[in-house]
């Protein structure tokens, strides 16, 4: 038998592992900070969530929802985003009722079944972070402080956030209406795929990258036409917010998101890195969708980052040395019974060290140390023992040193700091 992952589905195994693991180390030490605590919902959630919060006519439920019948006859979906689950909890917890504003971060699998390509997978890891209970425009300014915070800890630099305001749930009606008169007009001009979208979900047409429809996209009727005083001065004030902080952004005014739940607030943070698909990171404002789960009426914002895309964009020899302090060489029997157990004593002191139970010559050994990326060889043979000693060479400078086996343990702690 023989079998291979599915596609869009990877391992994370190698240097990937422990950058993985880094990022949710940061996520866990930057979004505390912030007020925000971890939530772990479940990974399958009833269908009708989805359909619900992102919109039945969004390219996320319509073609790439990973969905079935589970045994009880219950239509199920493998998450494809966290924001939809984390609200349910929300409400299900009466989180609303006992707390009003409720803060929390998220961080694990997502499964969406799009082509896979480079930075695009079916199954893909999201960190996130969400605000339910405030409609204050500087809820909009921290999430973004928040991601800043994030992805600065992370290392990555050379970002750029689109910020855009898409006004309410009225507004952007106004604004849906307008768009599909203005496009109808220009059908024979735009690709298949916006021609089918300006009927369905005409926002989606504002973000085609084909130059062609780039054109016509450049003279529809502006978001900000259709925004009342009101929502001019919630922009505002999110910019005025965002200003106080030195965070530095771009007014995007055509850039919409993919998911229906979204109003007034939306940003995008894109890197060159990530080639076509260049979104590290996207959230906004959905002040709607608690209220339309079940909840009372509350405002809500959020963002979440693609590990995969973040670990992409990170500079060059980021990649952490995971390599042993140790490296324990024994030569007979009883070296490496002694071995053996020098190398529990050091385990049991919290000093990372490792040896190969196979190898039989020292050179085999000593090549095994390298590949391991051991800073330092402990040599153990007949002679050593009896002399009650071992040899302890650094492979950074070639330095040996005698040390008696009663002190090994400490001085050998000692130099792993
Ligand atoms: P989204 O824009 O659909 O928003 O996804 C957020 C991020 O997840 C993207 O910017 C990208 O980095 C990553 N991502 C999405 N799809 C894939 C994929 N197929 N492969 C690799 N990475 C991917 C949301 O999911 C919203 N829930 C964000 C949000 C939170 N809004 C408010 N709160």
């Amino acid at each position: 038998m023989h079998f291979q992952r599915l596609r869009g589905f990877p391992d994370i195994v190698g240097e990937e592992a422990p950058l993985f693991a880094k990022a949710e180390a940061v996520a866990r030490e930057v979004f505390p900070l912030f007020g925000f605590r971890e939530i772990r919902t479940p990974l399958l959630e009833e269908k009708g969530l989805f359909t619900h919060a992102l919109g039945t006519q969004t390219d996320v439920v319509q073609k790439e929802m990973y969905e079935f019948e589970d045994r009880s006859k219950t239509r199920v979906v493998l998450r494809p985003e966290g924001t939809a689950g984390v609200v349910r909890a929300y409400i299900e917890n009466h989180f609303q009722k006992n707390e009003g504003l409720s803060k929390f971060f998220y961080l694990g699998p997502m499964f969406r079944s799009e082509r896979p390509q480079a930075g695009r997978l079916r199954q893909f890891h999201q960190v996130g972070v969400e605000t339910l209970g405030s409609s204050s425009p500087c809820a909009d300014a921290e999430t973004i402080q928040a991601l800043v915070a994030f992805l600065d800890r992370m290392g990555v630099d050379g970002y750029e956030i689109r910020l855009n305001h898409l006004g309410t749930f009225e507004e952007r009606g106004h604004l849906r209406t307008a768009l599909k008169e203005y496009f109808h007009s220009h059908l024979g001009d735009l690709c298949e795929d916006c021609q089918n979208r300006v009927e369905k979900n005409v926002f989606r047409v504002l973000d085609c990258k084909r130059p062609a429809c780039r054109k016509i996209i450049e003279k529809s009727p502006p978001i900000a036409g259709y925004l009342s005083p009101e929502s001019k001065d919630v922009f505002k004030k999110v910019e005025d917010a965002l200003s106080a902080c030195g965070i530095g952004y771009r007014v995007d005014p055509y850039m919409v998101r993919g998911l229906d739940y979204y109003t007034q607030t939306v940003f995008e943070v894109s890197h060159p890195k990530l080639g076509a698909q260049d979104a590290l990171a996207a959230g906004g404002r959905y002040d709607h969708l608690i209220e339309s789960l079940g909840g009372m009426p509350a405002g809500a914002v959020g963002f979440a980052a693609g590990v995969e895309r973040l670990l992409m964009s990170l500079p060059s020899g980021s990649e952490e040395i995971s390599g042993a302090s140790f490296f324990v060489a024994t030569l007979g029997e009883e070296a490496l019974k002694a071995g053996f157990g020098l190398l529990w004593k050091l385990r049991r002191e919290g000093v990372k060290a490792v040896m190969d139970f196979e190898a039989k010559s020292l050179k085999s050994q000593l090549r095994a140390a390298d590949k391991e990326k051991s800073r330092y060889v402990v040599i153990l043979g007949e002679n050593e023992l009896k002399r009650e000693s071992l040899v302890l060479k650094d492979m950074q400078n070639g330095a040996q040193e005698e040390i008696s086996l009663d002190k090994a343990v400490e001085c050998l702690k000692g130099k792993a700091k």
